[in-house]
């Protein structure tokens, strides 16, 4: 049965609240959560709403479609985009994305959430909620992926961490090319309590998805899956879905909440002004406290928020967000290798406005977790990143702990127990072909413990290590050849099958992903 009902024009506008019936609100306990206006409703309904504040809900629909959007001069551009409709919850929690990426979600900490996805493509396909800490029912397993003309409804509460997250397919061994034709978007979780910082809100708040793409002469994508080793890479780099992105800002601090949404692209961000890169968020949210790097790794999976001061400058002047040149390893074939310099985004500043806001010196508390607190304090897991040569219709592959992707199967050693904290040990050892790996655990944050550098060679390594920021929660850490990485992670209280796996799309669907049982 055929749940799809996109508009005919494309533009697929949210719902208009205000024009569903007030019943409909009432029955849906919207009111009180929408701060809807609630003229004509009696006094002691009014204040029964107003006294018993429900948490938040969101609804919303999201139609995986195959559509064209204007990329480059000339022929449209054909893409695999989410169309939507907000159907229930706050207006302008569900907003449209950029370009082709699909709407951005916006709810505070604890909304409830009810999406119902379904299916327009040739494929199977199923939604994954990237750092979002959601029951493994809700959490988009490749094996709940529905056939084409399905639906899948998911159900969950929005958990305890602002942050910038991501959805994006999560399809068996189709993950790589959903994504990459279009088929991701930002899921950003807002805490009352981070206005009291004072940091850049409303338009001086932009998120910056980061991807790369190739187009053929006629404007239209080109996936060419260079097999397993190096993973999609495109020469043209877009910004929010957009070709040479430039942003028209005026001349105060901005917050920038950069997604690498790239399949396999790993970005060396710095300022074409040579000003150092302040953090103030990872994946998880807002840092302790502020750090600075002179440029930032971002990898494939990660995001990263910016603080970024522009009060100095004048208007006409402009500032260029750069990739700089980094030692990759296995650099690809393409045009432009992972490691190549280029320009990602322009910020012109074109008005002046008055802003006496101050970065805080610290910014969200963060209580550290101990390794002797770690129930395998001494044993770590290990997880060892490598490529194997010796299992049929994968020769060679990049596995972790020699196997690779199995759907319906978990590893006795990758069952967990719910809620306990153990330490993990990620290593990526230089043997015969080998390549930065940003491994990312479904299920929960993580602490990163150490990053030790065992036989990468100093030349590479120099090009790259003032660039990590370990700091805060992660869900998504960047491991490079001849290192050794340390994490430690509270497992999800939820129980059930989540992943783990590179967040280089290609690794990903080739094979270097395991299931793990949470108990
Ligand atoms: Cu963003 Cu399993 O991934
Ligand atoms: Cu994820
Ligand atoms: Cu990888």
């Amino acid at each position: 049965m055929s749940t799809l009902q996109n508009s005919p024009d494309g533009t697929h506008a949210p719902a208009n609240l205000m024009s569903m019936s007030r019943r409909t609100l009432l029955a849906q306990g919207l009111v009180a959560a929408a701060g809807v206006a609630v003229a004509g409703v009696s006094d002691p309904m009014r204040r029964a709403l107003a006294g018993a504040p429900k948490a938040p809900r969101v609804a919303f629909d999201l139609d995986a479609v195959s559509d064209y959007v204007q990329l480059r001069p000339g022929a449209q551009t054909g893409v695999w985009r989410y169309a939507f409709r907000q159907t229930a919850g706050a207006a302008g929690t569900v907003m449209p994305g950029p370009s082709y990426l699909g709407p951005t979600i916006n709810v505070p900490l604890g909304t409830s959430v009810r999406c119902k996805m379904s299916n327009g493509l040739a494929a199977k396909h199923i939604i994954h909620w990237h750092g979002l800490e959601v029951p493994a029912e809700a959490d988009g397993h490749p094996a709940d992926a529905v056939d084409p003309g399905r639906s899948f409804i998911y159900d969950f509460p929005v958990p305890s961490r602002a942050g910038t997250y991501w959805y994006h397919p999560h399809t068996d061994m189709l993950t790589g090319v959903q994504a990459y034709m279009g088929l991701a978007g930002l899921f950003i979780v807002t805490d009352p309590k981070e206005r009291e910082l004072g940091l850049p809100a409303g338009d001086r708040d932009l998120p910056l998805v980061l991807q790369d793409r190739k187009f053929d002469a006629n404007n239209q994508l080109i996936f060419a899956d260079p097999g397993n080793t190096v993973g999609m890479l495109g020469d043209t780099i877009l910004t929010n879905g957009t070709v040479n992105a430039s942003f028209n800002v005026a001349n105060v601090s901005h917050r920038l909440r950069v997604l690498n949404g790239s399949n396999a692209r790993i970005y060396k961000l710095a300022w074409s002004d040579g000003s150092p890169i302040t953090v103030i968020g990872s994946d998880g949210g807002l840092l302790p406290a502020p750090v600075t790097r002179p440029y930032l790794m971002v990898a494939p999976g990660e995001r990263y928020e910016l603080y970024v001061d522009w009060r100095s400058k004048q208007v006409g002047q402009s500032v260029t967000l750069q990739s700089l040149a980094f030692q990759a390893v296995i650099p690809g074939q393409t045009t432009l290798v992972n490691g190549a310099a280029f320009s990602v985004c322009q910020f012109n500043i074109v008005r002046a406005e008055v802003d006496t806001s101050v970065l805080p010196s610290s910014l969200r508390p963060m209580t550290l977790y101990r390794l002797q607190d770690a129930r395998n304090a001494t044993t770590p897991r290990t997880v060892t990143l490598g490529y194997v040569t010796n299992i049929p219709n994968c020769a060679p592959c990049w596995a972790i702990n020699g196997s690779i992707y199995s759907m319906n199967s978990v590893r006795p050693q990758d069952v967990v127990p719910a809620g306990q904290l153990e330490v993990i040990e990620i290593t990526n050892p230089i043997l015969g072909p080998a390549m930065p790996h940003p491994m990312h655990w479904h299920g929960a944050h993580f602490q990163i413990l150490s990053r030790e550098r065992l036989t990468t060679p100093t030349s590479t390594y120099n090009t790259v290590n003032q660039g990590f920021c370990d700091a805060g929660w992660k869900d998504t850490v960047l491991i490079y050849p001849g290192e050794r990485i340390r994490i430690l992670m509270k497992w999800t209280k939820h129980t059930g099958v989540y992943l783990y796996h590179c967040h280089n799309l290609e690794h990903e669907d080739h094979g270097m992903m395991l299931n793990y049982r949470v108990v």
